[in-house]
Order: structure tokens, then C-alpha cells, then sequence
């Protein structure tokens, strides 16, 4: 069966990937950027997974004003990376898994969560900067990939709630699909950021460093976030955000940060990163922990009793010991006796 084994969440600045193409990568301002992925180039070379599932927003790129889906799922078998501001990035073409993702959007949208099926869609920095982050600059991408675009750029976007359900969902969906897969959900965009109007360049460390706090044990602390919330503390962009949401809600309750890295700023934005890896549910551990304790305890009785066994045998052996020398002690008596007998017969 496949299954998710862990979530990566990365901002998806669009001048990273500029930066990367045009070799800035040694340059100190992006190098205090690209450094921090390093762990993270080792850490899913390791993992190696058979898909990521990227759940990044288009920038009316694949979609202009006049059809913004909510939730789009790229069931094609590739996608041409786009031409966006500093032209198509020269970066591979992404291959999909059209089989999953068919699997996920009949799952998914049984499940009522009413996904666009997308057979055709080209993919811009959302999608292809979180892979060059991670992957680095390979031949062709390393495993399959199946997009996930979220209306984050026109009113109303999807609340944090519901990107939370709707991984969830996801979720639900992979680990019913019958091939041994290994998958790795991607959450990007954020962190605060705004690139226009008066707030224009406004960063909130304090609020993004919350939110990753709060990211692994307390994502329903976010989930309640509300969109004027996002606008107010993050920034009209930092509603990206939500995006991490999906990744997380596809996530087990129980995770472990296996890696987290934050630096002020990429052009104008905040660059928040995370890693996690699934753990057991709590649930699970739980019955597990208590059958532990109970096979412990049983366990221990038996050695007890084991012991007690001995214990009773040594007893048993004392008072046959004692028996046994109490024995010899009647015996001698009656020999004397008898002799004492013939003794007397003897004189008469
Ligand atoms: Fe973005």
C-alpha cells in the first residue's frame, strides 16, 4: 500500500529560483538561504520517495483571473515548467503520476471535497523552486510528482481548516492505493510577506516563528486562524500559508520536527522551512505502550511464580531434609535400642 511518511513545508520565493538558475547560490545574501536546505538535500536523498505531492498556488500563470479553481489536481502524466517573469525556469519537466492522482481525486472528491481535475497545466516557481530546494539541480526530477493548486491569489481562498481536512482526506486516499509507494507531501509558499500596497515588504518573524512552533503538536492553533488574521499579522501574501495546512492534515497526529530553518529575507519575504517525519498515532501508541506494559507484567508474573516454584521445592526439600536426617536419628535410636535388647538377653 503506499503511505505518507513525511511533510516538507517551504516558502517558494520566486527570486530563489533565479537566484539558483543564474548561479547566485555562492553570493553571501543567497548563500545564508541555500545553506540552510543543505540538511534537507541529504535528508529526502535519503528518504527517496516514489512521489511527492506539491501543493503550491499558481500565480496566474496556469490559470489567469477568468477560472481560478479552489483546489486543482494535476492528473497529467507531465507538466511543462511555465514561462513566468525571468522566463521558463531551466529546470526538468515534471512527470506526474496520473494512476495516484486519478486514485486521489475519486477518493478525495467521494469524500466531498470538490477537487478540479486537471489534465493539462503548466507549473511556475510555487511548484518548481520547493523542488530545486530539495533536489537540487538534477538531470531530470528524482520522483514523480503530482501538483496541488490552491486559490491563495483571488478572494475568497480556502480557509486553513479547510486545507487541514482536505489533507486529511489525502491522506485517507494514498494509504488506500494498492501500490507499495512511498510519498512525501510538499506544503509551500509564506511565510509573511506582502508585495504591494503601503505594507509593501512587511515581515513578521514573530508571527511566522509561532506558527512553526505551533506546526507539528498544535496545528489546530492555525486550522482557527482566520483569513483577516493572516492579512493583518502576515501580510495579503502570507495567506500562502494555509498551503502548509494540506501538508499537515495529511500528516499522523503524531510527528516528530526533523528539521526546521527560518532567515529573514528572500527578496521580500520571510523563508520559513520544516520538516517532518510520521510517528506512530498517538492512539496507536498507546494500545501499543499498554500491551507492552501488560506483556511486561505478565511476563513478570511468570518469573515470579518461577521463582516462587524454586522457593517451594527448596522447602519442600528442606522438610525432606529434615525428614531425611530425622530419619537416621530414629533409626539410630531403634539400633540402639535393639542392642541394648540383646545386650540384656545376652546377660541373662
Ligand atoms: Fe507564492
Amino acid at each position: 500500500m503506499a503511505k505518507i511518511v513525511a511533510g516538507v513545508c517551504t516558502s517558494h520565493v520566486p527570486a530563489i529560483g533565479a537566484a539558483l538558475d543564474l548561479g547566485k547560490t555562492e553570493e553571501p545574501y543567497w548563500k545564508r538561504v541555500f545553506s540552510g536546505y543543505e540538511r534537507s538535500k541529504r535528508w529526502i536523498e535519503e528518504v527517496k520517495p516514489d512521489v511527492c505531492i506539491v501543493v503550491f498556488n499558481d500565480h496566474a500563470t496556469a490559470f489567469s483571473v477568468d477560472v481560478v479553481p479552489t483546489f486543482a489536481l494535476g492528473c497529467a502524466e507531465e507538466f511543462i515548467p511555465a514561462d513566468e517573469g525571468w522566463g521558463p525556469r531551466p529546470v526538468p519537466v515534471v512527470k506526474g503520476h496520473p494512476e495516484l492522482a486519478a486514485h486521489i481525486a475519486q477518493s478525495v472528491i467521494l469524500d466531498e471535497f470538490d477537487l478540479t481535475v486537471v489534465n493539462k497545466m503548466d507549473v511556475d516557481h510555487g511548484l518548481t523552486v520547493p523542488l530545486s530546494l530539495m533536489f537540487g539541480q538534477p538531470e531530470e526530477w528524482p520522483c514523480k510528482i503530482i501538483p496541488l493548486a490552491v486559490n491563495v491569489v483571488l478572494f475568497p481562498p480556502p480557509t486553513g481548516n479547510r486545507c487541514f481536512h482536505l489533507g486529511e482526506a489525502i491522506r485517507k486516499a494514498v494509504e488506500s492505493f494498492p501500490e507499495d509507494l512511498k510519498v512525501v507531501v510538499f506544503g509551500t509558499g509564506g511565510m509573511s510577506h506582502q508585495i504591494s500596497g503601503p505594507r509593501a515588504g512587511l515581515i513578521n518573524s514573530k508571527f511566522d516563528k509561532n506558527f512553526m512552533d505551533n506546526f507539528s503538536d498544535h496545528p489546530e492553533k492555525l486550522t482557527a486562524l482566520r483569513h483577516v488574521e493572516y492579512m493583518r499579522e502576515a501580510g495579503a501574501e502570507g495567506i500562502e500559508m494555509v498551503m502548509w495546512l494540506v501538508a499537515r492534515g495529511a500528516l499522523n497526529k503524531n510527528v516528530e520536527e526533523v528539521y526546521r530553518f527560518y532567515t529573514v529575507p528572500a527578496s521580500n519575504t520571510a523563508v520559513g522551512h520544516l520538516i517532518l517525519e510520521n510517528r506512530p498515532e498517538k492512539r496507536a501508541a498507546k494500545a501499543k505502550s499498554a500491551k507492552a506494559k501488560s506483556a511486561k507484567a505478565k511476563s513478570a508474573k511468570t518469573k515470579s511464580s518461577a521463582r516462587a516454584k524454586p522457593a517451594k521445592a527448596s522447602r519442600t526439600k528442606k522438610v525432606l531434609a529434615v525428614r531425611g536426617k530425622a530419619a537416621p536419628v530414629k533409626a539410630k535410636k531403634a539400633a540402639k535400642k535393639a542392642a541394648k535388647k540383646a545386650a540384656k538377653k545376652a546377660r541373662r
